[in-house]
Parts: structure tokens; C-alpha cells; sequence
């Protein structure tokens, strides 16, 4: 059966850390923007890496404060100041947030909008703390905001976000490179985003080298898991030597019609614009970045 897609376009991008999510995300960020999309990124990375990827310059971007740390805004949507204990004040659960991107949102260029949520605390049996419960909110919000396309980029693992994510967010692209590691992470990855209730999960197999194909080929036979059975696709991009000069201004590569990166990143925002049913294993596309 074919499921239909949330309205809109709204992604997350998760994996391993350090296997380029980021790039991809503000490269992403860019090319739909460029294509008239209104983009709203969002970093949920406690790394905070994506106001540089993005192109901000590194003193607006320090100045940056994530909402997590935004008390104020925190006690007048919960109820709590956050440190403080909730018992016996009145704590909202559901804090209507309808002002978070108009408020906290930062305006990179035209069409293009950046939102620095923090992190979500992974505290062990159930914290209910007031940081949580307005990042919750949030991404409650950003799932049913119609008019923007939402690129959220998150630390590896969403399991926090339970069910939040599924109520509008159509895709997740599990980032991984082309190591036994990343890819075992990412098989785990996909099996939590089915659980969360994302319809379609891809694979983006990050800095593929030539040659590198046959390297996924048997990952896939010695670990038994099949790539082409756990994802809806699986998405190469080509190792990209010309980031590493444009650091931390990634997007540039996005200007470069020779980059092999640029165009497989192009190609993936048309896959996540008019995107396949998810039908069955059956309809797994491959797409290759050449
Ligand atoms: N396709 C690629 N080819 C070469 N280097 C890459 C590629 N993608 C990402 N990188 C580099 O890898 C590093 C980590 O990328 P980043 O996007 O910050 O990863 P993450 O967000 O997953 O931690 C950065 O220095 C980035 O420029
Ligand atoms: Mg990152």
C-alpha cells in the first residue's frame, strides 16, 4: 500500500557523527532554497555546527543562543523556568509555540531561514523537564507548519523525539560513509525511524571514493543487513576533496557546476521533492551519483 506524504516537505537528517550531515543538510538548504522553496533549517546538533555551514559568519553564529537556553521563553511557554522543579506549579504539556520560527528564526538569505533549537536532553527515566517539553513543542510545531520546507539536522539517534517526528515529517535521510561502522549505525538508524513512524528512510552513503561501490556490496554480505530492503533508497555522494578548502562555507561547492557533489545533491533534492511511494521493498530506487 502506498502511503500518502505528509503535506509539505520536511526531512531529518541523522547518522554518525562526523559523516557529513551538515554539508549535506546546508547544501540541501541551499539548492531548494535557490529553487524558490521556502527553507527552514533547523539544528538540533548539540555541536551547533550548521549556522557556519550555512555561511553565517562566525560572530553572528557565536552569538547565537539555542532555545533550549532561552529561559524566558521557556517559563512563559511552560509555566517552569527551566532548573527549577516542576511540583506543584502548573506546567503546560502542550505550550503553543506558533511563534518559535518569528521569534528565534534567523534569516540566512532569501527563502532561507535557520533555526538553533539545542539539544534535547537525554535524561534517563522520562525527565520531564520544562527544556524538553518546549523542544517537543517545537518540533510538534515544525512537523504541521505549512508554507516551509523543514531540513531538521540531529545527533545521531531520534529516539528522544518518540512520536513527534511522525506527525508530518515525510523523509529521513540516514547519512552514513562508506565504513562497515557508519553503515551498521546506519541500519540501526533506519530501524528507529520505521519505529517513529517516518515513511520513507533512505540511505546516503557520504564520500563514496571510485570504487567504493563494490565496498558496499559486501558490507551488505558479510552483515547480513540488505541496504536495498531496509531503505526506500539508497543515495550515493561522491567524496568531494573541494569542501575541505571552502570550510566552513560548505555551500560554495553548491556554485560549482564541475562538482560530482554538487550535482548528486541536487539530484537528491528532486528525489525528496517529488518523492517515491512507499510501496514496498520491491520499489527500493538505486541512485547513483554519476
Ligand atoms: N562528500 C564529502 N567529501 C569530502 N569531505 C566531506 C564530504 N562530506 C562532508 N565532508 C567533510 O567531512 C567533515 C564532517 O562533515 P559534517 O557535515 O560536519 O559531518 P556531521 O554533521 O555528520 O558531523 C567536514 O569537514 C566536511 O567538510
Ligand atoms: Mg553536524
Amino acid at each position: 500500500m502506498c502511503q500518502p506524504q505528509p503535506e509539505g516537505l520536511r526531512v531529518v537528517i541523522t547518522g554518525k557523527g562526523g559523516v557529513g550531515k551538515t554539508t549535506l543538510t546546508s547544501c540541501l538548504a541551499t539548492v531548494l532554497a535557490a529553487n524558490g522553496i521556502n527553507v527552514l533549517a533547523v539544528d538540533e546538533d548539540p555541536q551547533m555546527n550548521l549556522p557556519n555551514a550555512l555561511g553565517l559568519d562566525h560572530e553572528a553564529a557565536s552569538r547565537i543562543v539555542p532555545l533550549n537556553l532561552h529561559a524566558d521563553y521557556i517559563e512563559e511557554k511552560t509555566g517552569i523556568r527551566p532548573g527549577r522543579s516542576g511540583w506543584g506549579a502548573m506546567f503546560k504539556l502542550n505550550p503553543d509555540v506558533e511563534d518559535v520560527v518569528e521569534r528565534f528564526g534567523l534569516k540566512i538569505r532569501d527563502n532561507l531561514n535557520l533555526l538553533v533549537m539545542g539539544t534535547v536532553k537525554q535524561a534517563g527515566g522520562g525527565c520531564l523537564c520544562a527544556e524538553n517539553v518546549l523542544l517537543d513543542a517545537t518540533i510538534r510545531h515544525l512537523a504541521l507548519r505549512r508554507n516551509d520546507a523543514i531540513l531538521l539536522d540531529t545527533q545521531a539517534g531520534m529516539e528522544h523525539f518518540g512520536r513527534a517526528l511522525s506527525k508530518g515529517f515525510g523523509q529521513c535521510l540516514v547519512v552514513a560513509d562508506n565504513t562497515f561502522n557508519a553503515l551498521t549505525v546506519a541500519c540501526h538508524s533506519a530501524a528507529l525511524a520505521r519505529q517513529t513512524g517516518i515513511p520513507l528512510v533512505y540511505l546516503v552513503v557520504n564520500r563514496i571514493a571510485p570504487g567504493g561501490s563494490a565496498k558496499l556490496e559486501r558490507f551488505q554480505k558479510e552483515n547480513g543487513c540488505r541496504l536495498e530492503e531496509t531503505f526506500d533508497a539508497i543515495v550515493e555522494l561522491p567524496a568531494e576533496p573541494a569542501l575541505e578548502a571552502l570550510d566552513p562555507d560548505v555551500t560554495r561547492i553548491m556554485e560549482d557546476r564541475e562538482s560530482r557533489y554538487a550535482a548528486a545533491v541536487t539530484s537528491l533534492a528532486s528525489l525528496l521533492n517529488a518523492p517515491p511511494c512507499s510501496c514496498s521493498a520491491s520499489a527500493t530506487t538505486h541512485h547513483h551519483a554519476h
